[in-house]
């Protein structure tokens, strides 16, 4: 086993205990053996060298934990459409949309996904991120839908990064279909399939009038529980559905969107453990008017995470700096809970305890910038100020 590595003169985020002043962080292979105020550093340690962070932050690496990543194509046209005036949801009822995503990412090998990915990975990746959930969900037919999942499992290979995969088959109904049929006969059948060839960490589906409704999403969530996956579900985004209810009596990992969610589904989230995965790109880029109930998530105590939403309809994101920025400024979220957002409430809503914090035993996922204070990182926009990645112990 390798020499501790002892990094000292950090600004520390995050840490177990707040920590004012000078901190310093012990790696032993992946894991964080000790974090806490340099003058604090216990005697077993006190002999490694010391590598000077020059008072840099270190935070938690960022987590995202909701990306559509593989897909075919883009939709910068349906982008010029609504430009002249079209909503997101004329053009999916007109048969644009996540359908037509679905065309051009059946139409693409693995190798084209694979190729198109990696340089939005690659994006995540230099803003200090080092766990991606990667969704299915724009094949909605067997062959497609696999594919898509082992192009997500390829892309954990293809670079130094924990990624998760989440099937969602639910996502669209596919052109000329029937929803119901779709789900019983190609959806479920499908997540059988994904789950016997190892591809699959979670199940997710879009609960909305363009998409599925609660009853249709039971049934996946149903198939879920029986293969043992955890649940997540696209909820309340363009309308009050009814999805976090449901969501929470099937104890789902994450809510998300959910911009139409009420107090009540507050309650029944904070009640079932569920996070709320808010995704200011998306709020953004369709330039909706309805604000996540921000004010309920807190006094309810439900857990507040972000992601990019990266896909090529409603968020074309590769930014988490940029998606901190954005709740800070549209949502009104603190920095401080941005922070948490992208680190410790991401790894919840993928169902991880290893990650997203700095502390003695949990992974050395680490992020140094050269900044001050949370709040510096959040508030630029465009900027990276990413020193290292650390990944496993490992930078870079
Ligand atoms: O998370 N809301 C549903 N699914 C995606 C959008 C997908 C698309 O438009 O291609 C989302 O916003
Ligand atoms: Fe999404």
């Amino acid at each position: 086993m390798p020499q501790p590595q002892l990094l000292t003169n950090a600004r520390l985020a995050m840490p177990v205990a707040p920590v004012d002043g000078r901190g310093a962080v012990v790696i032993g292979g992946d894991r964080i053996l000790w974090v806490g105020p340099e003058d604090a550093l216990p005697a077993d340690y006190t002999s490694l060298a010391r590598q000077d962070m020059e008072g840099r932050l270190i935070t938690p690496a960022l987590i995202d934990c909701h990306t559509h990543l593989v897909h075919g194509g883009n939709r910068a046209r349906e982008f010029e459409m609504r430009l002249e005036g079209a909503s997101y949801e004329d053009i999916a009822r007109a048969g644009g949309g996540i359908v037509s995503t679905v065309e051009a990412t059946r139409n693409a090998s693995g190798d084209d996904l694979l190729a198109q990915a990696l340089p939005r990975l690659d994006a995540l990746l230099a803003e200090g991120a080092t766990t991606i959930e990667v969704k299915s969900g724009y094949g909605l037919d067997r062959e497609t839908e696999l594919r898509m999942l082992r192009v997500a499992r390829a892309l954990g290979r293809a670079r130094p990064v924990r990624l998760r995969t989440t099937f969602l088959g639910a996502h669209a109904v596919p052109k000329g279909q029937d929803g119901d049929r779709y789900i019983d006969e190609i959806c479920i059948p499908t997540l059988q399939a994904a789950h016997d060839e190892g591809l699959v960490d979670a199940v997710d589906g879009f609960c909305e009038g363009i998409a599925f409704s609660p009853a249709q999403i039971a049934r996946v969530f149903d198939a879920a529980r029986r293969l043992d996956l955890p649940v997540k579900l696209h909820a309340e985004q363009l309308s009050h559905q009814g999805g976090c209810q449901l969501a929470a009596r099937y104890r789902a990992l994450s809510v998300d969107h959910v911009e139409y969610a009420t107090e009540a589904d507050a309650r029944a989230l904070a009640a079932a453990g569920t996070v709320a995965v808010l995704l200011p790109g998306a709020f953004y880029f369709l330039r909706e008017a309805q604000l996540p109930p921000i004010a309920a998530f807190r006094a309810h105590g439900v857990p507040m995470a972000l992601g990019t939403d990266c896909n090529p309809g409603s968020s074309p994101l590769t930014s988490l700096l940029l998606a901190m920025n954005m709740a800070c400024t549209l949502f009104r979220m603190t920095p401080d809970e941005a922070l948490r957002a992208v680190t410790i409430h991401a790894a919840r809503a993928l169902g991880l305890t290893d990650c997203g914090i700095l502390a003695a035993g949990k992974r050395a996922d680490l992020a140094v910038w050269n900044v001050e204070t949370v709040a510096e990182l959040a508030y630029r926009i465009g900027f990276n100020p990413l020193h290292a990645r650390i990944f496993g112990g490992r930078a870079c």
